[in-house]
């Protein structure tokens, strides 16, 4: 008997955990327990856990080695391991809705999984939410583990074996023509990963595309936006769809090897937003799973 309490939040994935409080060093056993959920329901919600920035980045150092944010990274060349989600700014400035910056996340309105643009793509993003909007600001997700197992055996087999290349200039091309600085762009090239990926310890399956793939190696450009689109179509049917309506206080873990996600939008001129979130590197190049 485990010691988190574990309730299903949505028929195909995501659960709400209590029973812990994270802000005590959680023991090996329970972060192998948590690290279990994140396999098993890939949507991990811990309510009621006020956090701040360091036990933030300790927490995350459990689950492995922490992301630099590519974004500070290819623009400045500085290493930061947590980013802000909203309009809350670190000298409390806010920022309304014309803003550059708030412009620039709208790109995570489509479909993604958190950089599935680099050769090792994110395991877990970790999110600590601190203000969130009155209304608006929910963040939608599906499971792409879910969506591969409803798919016909002969899709299946098609599939399995195909390459995708995800392409993060080509994804933020949709947010606007100047949304990538030259040298954001320069340290983001394009990058192949398997369509098709299985959890290394369950083996359960699932396909892996969202906004950032492009198109699938060996076919033309056509085909590849065919059947990347319409496995996303049937992925996120309404009723495939949990959308989380975040509050203070929740501390979220997401799998981004099955996981794809969006926010909703919300109004930053009249709402203040902060959410801050880590994320753990994969293990390796999907290539070699
Ligand atoms: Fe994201």
């Amino acid at each position: 008997m485990g010691t988190l309490n574990i309730e299903p939040i949505h028929p195909e994935f995501g659960a709400k955990i209590t029973g812990v409080d994270l802000r005590d060093t959680p023991s090996a056993d329970v972060v192998d327990e948590i690290r279990d959920a994140i396999d098993d329901y890939s949507f991990l919600c811990f309510p009621g856990q006020p956090f701040d920035d360091d036990r933030h980045i300790a927490f995350t150092r459990l689950f492995g080695e922490p992301e630099a944010s590519h974004v500070k990274l290819g623009q400045e060349g500085v290493i930061d391991y947590l980013g802000t989600i909203g309009n809350v700014q670190d000298d409390g400035s806010v920022l309304g809705n014309d803003h550059q910056r708030t412009r620039f996340q709208t790109g995570n309105n489509m479909w993604h999984s958190d950089s599935s643009f680099r050769e090792v793509p994110t395991y877990i993003s970790i999110m600590c939410v601190y203000e969130v909007p009155d209304e608006g600001g929910q963040t939608e997700f599906i499971s792409q583990r879910a969506a591969y197992g409803r798919l016909p055996d002969t899709q299946k087999e098609t599939i399995d074996p195909l390459i995708a290349i995800h392409d993060y200039v080509f994804s933020r091309s949709k947010v606007g023509p100047d949304a990538v600085t030259p040298s954001h762009a320069k340290s983001l090239p394009p990058v192949q990963q398997k369509l098709v990926r299985r959890n290394p310890r369950t083996d359960a399956a699932n396909f892996f595309i969202g906004s950032h793939a492009r198109e699938i190696v060996g076919w033309d450009y056509e085909d590849s936006r065919q059947l990347i689109d319409s496995l996303l179509a049937d992925a996120s049917e309404a009723e495939h769809v949990y959308s989380h309506n975040w509050q203070p206080g929740d501390l979220v873990i997401w799998d981004n090897r099955c996981l794809l996600h969006r926010g909703s939008g919300y109004d930053a001129d009249k709402y203040r937003r902060r959410m801050r979130q880590s994320r753990v590197q994969g293990a390796g190049s999907t290539l070699t799973e």
